[in-house]
């Protein structure tokens, strides 16, 4: 039988809460409808926040939500989203659709939504149509606690004390929509902007994030690192704190994303493959990384992951809504595994997007909302945020077709504050169920408790029979003797199991 070795003894750091962090843009039914229902919409809300969503949100310790985009941050101009709503000024989205943006959901808003969701704030700023004034009369405007025409504004706008901004992202994408810069004239744009993103509180500085690469853009890390990471002027922080990473998992590529709902054996060992280059991603960046920065002062942040299939026929092309499977549970349960394994050079991560948007928690459709295989899979996998990731092993087979091979199994193992032992556990076979024995260096298990989200690869929740795929409790396994664990994973199926200390 195969075997899970895990090393209780071993701490190989800890997994920030961040990695499981959301992302939310002015995309589609992502903000508008999805998160935002406005005051006097029938759809119960508070403050304007659909609490169905933000209830369901709440139960996955959200600990993190970047806004207002993506794309749409490079031409987001803050002044637009504050003061009475009916004075605020429209704009087409560009990027997502080319609707009307009536910008009733801005500054105030967002803080707003955080502070319900109980996370930490992430606004990514405009470098591509945006000036220098307009960053730093941002940051002014929401941190500023003393009296200056900005904060004054906000107070006049109801807000009188400051909000707290833990990371702030200094462009979006700007090798592509965010200006199409090369790196050089980006790094130097970045050390400019960045200057002007000022520390007021000096209780709580701001995380700055830099634009990294798309993909395997190596040559972007490496020139914008050279010119932008110096940490030897640092007042608070260093120019930089983060470096983002954006990678999407297309089976067919950018031309041929494939359907979220329809796919064969094929395209499922062609998307676990895929889903699992991120490993790589992370290692090789991390290499140029390290020649810049040998004392890894700057973490990585992989703001935007996910799947990214055709839209669902019949919609939208430009709101990029797309159903759920099973196939989305596994490409999540991977990912996160692999987040956790490289917890020391991983700081937060972001996936794309929290409601109605590419590889969402949640779908909307007017008052009706479902939770999808991914929703559950944030739910199982909370438990590891801030716990100390253990050492483990897992003895694998590979299994796909000739092209696409992956190993059978995916893994990664934590230990929560109260020493209690969350594994969490993939298996990528369509077919075969796997048994497995879990082995601790010392620890002898006795009590444990498990659940699983399981179902056929492409099955999924719709408005109709919303509960066709959920987490359950788990009970296909035992304790022996010896405190060895045996476990059997059904084809298709990620389970989390908890240890007790
Ligand atoms: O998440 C959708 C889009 O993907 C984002 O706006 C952009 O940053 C990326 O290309």
């Amino acid at each position: 039988m195969p075997k899970l070795f895990i090393n209780e003894n071993k701490k190989v750091g800890k997994i920030h809460e961040e990695i499981y962090g959301h992302f939310a843009e002015h995309l589609g039914r992502c903000i508008y409808e999805g998160l935002y229902v406005g005051e006097d919409s029938p759809i119960p809300n508070v403050n304007g926040m659909r609490t169905d969503v933000v209830e369901a949100l709440k139960e996955l310790d959200i600990p993190v939500l970047r806004w207002p985009g993506g794309c749409f941050a490079d031409e987001y101009h803050w002044k637009d989203g504050i003061g009475p709503k009916e004075d605020r000024k429209k704009m087409i989205n560009t990027n997502w659709g080319d609707v009307l943006e009536d910008n009733s959901f801005g500054t105030h808003e967002f803080m707003e939504l955080c502070s319900q969701l109980g996370c930490k704030t992430y606004i990514n700023g405009n470098v591509g149509s945006g000036t220098v004034q307009e960053m730093a009369e941002w940051i002014e405007y929401m941190t500023f606690d003393g009296v200056s025409p900005l904060a004054d504004l906000r107070r006049k706008n109801g807000r009188e004390k400051p909000w707290r901004v833990d990371y702030f992202g200094v462009g979006n994408e700007n090798w592509g929509c965010g200006g199409n810069m090369t790196p050089e004239y980006y790094a130097n744009l970045y050390r400019r902007y960045q200057t002007f993103v000022k520390q007021y509180n000096v209780d709580a500085p701001i995380y700055k994030i830099c634009c990294g690469a798309n993909v395997d853009d190596y040559h972007w890390t490496e020139k914008v690192m050279a010119a932008a990471h110096d940490h030897t002027e640092a007042k608070f922080h260093g120019h930089m704190d983060g470096i983002s990473l954006h990678y999407y998992v297309h089976p067919g590529g950018w031309d041929n994303k494939g359907s979220a709902t329809r796919f064969d054996e094929a395209e499922w060992f062609r998307t676990m493959y895929k889903a699992m280059f991120i490993e790589q991603l992370v290692e090789e960046h991390g290499r140029i990384m390290d020649i810049f920065d040998p004392e890894r002062k700057i973490d990585l942040i992989v703001d935007e992951w996910g799947c990214w299939f055709d839209v669902e026929p019949g919609t939208n092309p430009g709101f990029l809504y797309q159903q759920n499977t099973m196939r989305d549970a596994l490409v999540a349960c991977i990912s996160l595994n692999i987040f956790n394994k490289h917890c020391r050079r991983i700081k937060m991560a972001n996936i794309a997007q929290v409601v109605n948007v590419l590889q969402a928690m949640v779908l909307t459709e007017g008052e009706k909302m479902l939770l999808t295989p991914t929703y559950y899979i944030f739910r199982m996998y909370k438990h590891h945020q801030n716990g100390q990731l253990l050492d483990s092993f897992a003895e694998t087979t590979e299994i796909g077709t000739d092209d696409y091979k992956v190993p059978d199994i995916s893994e990664s193992v934590s230990m929560d504050e109260k020493g209690n032992i969350h594994i969490t556990l993939g298996n990528l076979s369509i077919t075969e169920e796997k048994d497995l024995e879990i082995l601790f260096f010392a620890k002898k298990a006795e009590k444990a408790r498990a659940t699983i989200l399981t179902g056929a690869m492409d099955s999924y929740n719709t408005f109709e029979n919303p509960e066709n795929i959920k987490e359950e409790e788990y009970h296909a396994f035992s304790i022996m003797e010896n405190g060895i664990i045996n476990v059997i994973l059904p084809p298709c199926s990620v389970v989390h199991i908890e240890v007790e200390a």
